[in-house]
């Protein structure tokens, strides 16, 4: 897996993860502001709808560069994606001149149908054909700029409660998804709490680093949940969003410094860091804050808000730099070890820290593989209702690597990396040769 993820060309990587994370729907209400705008086609939030789907849709503060335009060409409609690609062949061959009279688009609101001098619309479609659909404005008269105030609100009704439902078809699940992966965690942060105690006497610092990782990831999970369920019920945030991102900001700057320091092997094979892993910390953690900025700002402004690509591309390399930076310490660990058990007396357990460095190593590039790469490619092939899958596979992927770095770093008398004394040599050098016979 590690090779084929160096295999991965640098550019066709950023390339995926960009059209992949494009697919992420975020349903909200939204109040958009369009000023002067000349575009043809101005996209503006995508959702998918059930059978019972409802757009609300209320245009106001409308006014245009010239006095008397021809309303008919200007309109909104609802697309997928398959049929907007359609729709664009259907204007190049000259079958429609303009996108609001293909037969493709399911029209919402055709201008002409404004009230003379009226500067605003309030609008409500039902929308029955359950797919993934993106609500656009079309302005098909080339000179004419246009400037509006647009709230759109998509959801679907409940099938029995008839009650609203602000999440899209394939992420409305996702609210217990969070909730059950935090209660999941809050049983992990509660059991390493009992072996710290219990263990007592081998515990390091790492180890109660590691607690305010789980805590911190736990305390994330759960704010997501509250957020998405908020957003599921009232269609906007209400503040659990900024307690989500605080969070998450500080899981990031956790998480990170965690692997740096675990990779150097920090507090458990020498209590200080050498300066160029405190480089790496330096980097990593500034890194991390863009990162945060960068995502609140693309989930805030969805994916057609303006400067959402430049956002996106920003995340997406701050977020590879920090990856391949993480890497280093426990590159430079493993060269270490490898000197130390050649020249060291203490052979058998710098090997064996060794082995473990390495396998640590493997472990952290699946881990990003999987999260950056395996689960972007899921949310494209996979489709519009089946879109949490990709969140649960992320979230897993993420458990299980908590779970092993917990299970190979857990305060212990006889783990390898803390073993120092001849007895335990003599154990190390006694598993190495099992190891080796089991080998052959
Ligand atoms: C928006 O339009 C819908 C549909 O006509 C209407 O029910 C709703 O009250 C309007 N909302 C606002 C904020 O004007």
């Amino acid at each position: 897996m590690a090779s084929s993820a160096a295999g991965f060309s640098g550019t066709s990587f950023l390339l995926l993860l960009l059209l992949a994370s494009i697919s992420i729907s975020t349903a909200e209400i939204r109040f958009t502001e369009i000023r002067s705008d000349p575009r043809p086609i101005i996209p503006f939030d995508e959702f998918g709808f059930t059978h019972n789907g409802r757009l609300e849709l209320n245009v106001s503060k409308l006014s245009f560069s010239s006095p008397d335009p021809d309303l008919s060409k200007l309109g909104f409609f609802l697309c997928t994606r398959d049929s907007w690609l359609q729709v664009l062949q259907q204007i190049e061959e000259g079958e429609v001149a303009c996108a609001l009279q293909s037969d493709i688009v399911k029209p919402v609101y055709n201008f002409n149908s404004l009230p003379k001098s009226a500067t605003g619309i309030n609008h409500f479609y039902l929308q029955s054909d359950s797919d993934q659909y993106t609500l656009v404005f079309a302005n098909c008269l080339p000179q004419l700029k246009v400037s509006m105030d647009v709230r759109s609100a998509m959801y679907n009704l409940d099938g029995r409660s008839k009650t609203r439902d602000y999440l899209s078809a394939g992420i409305t699940i996702l609210p217990r998804v969070y909730f059950l992966f935090s209660l999941i965690y809050f049983t992990l942060a509660a059991g390493w709490i009992y072996l710290l105690y219990k263990k007592r006497l081998t515990v390091f610092g790492i180890h109660f680093f590691m607690l305010a990782v789980v805590i911190l990831k736990t305390l994330n999970l759960l704010c997501e949940a509250e957020d998405k369920s908020y957003i599921k019920r009232t269609g906007s945030a209400h503040g659990w969003d900024v307690l989500f991102y605080i969070f998450s900001f500080l899981k990031g700057i956790t998480l990170f410094t965690l692997i740096v320091l675990i990779g150097t092997g920090w507090s458990f094979l020498k209590p200080y860091l050498q300066d160029k892993e405190k480089k790496v910390l330096m980097i990593v953690i500034p890194l991390q804050v863009v990162a945060n900025i960068a995502q609140v700002v693309i989930d805030e402004s969805g994916p057609y808000g303006q400067d959402w690509v430049t956002w996106k591309q920003v995340f997406l390399l701050v977020d590879v730099i920090c990856c391949c930076a993480i890497l280093f310490p426990i590159v430079w660990s493993i060269k270490n070890l490898r000197e130390a058990a050649r020249t060291d007396g203490k052979a058998a357990v710098n090997l064996m820290k060794l082995t473990l460095f390495r396998q640590y190593y493997v472990v952290v590039i699946c881990y990003i593989y999987f999260t950056r790469v395996v689960v972007y490619a899921l949310e494209t092939i996979t489709s519009y209702k089946y879109l949490w899958t990709s969140v649960v596979a992320a979230e897993l992927a993420t458990l299980a690597f908590y779970v092993f770095t917990g299970y190979n770093f857990k305060p212990e008398a006889h783990n390898p990396y803390f073993a120092i004394d001849d007895e335990e040599e003599e154990a190390a050098s006694e598993q190495l040769k099992l190891e080796d016979e089991f080998e052959l």
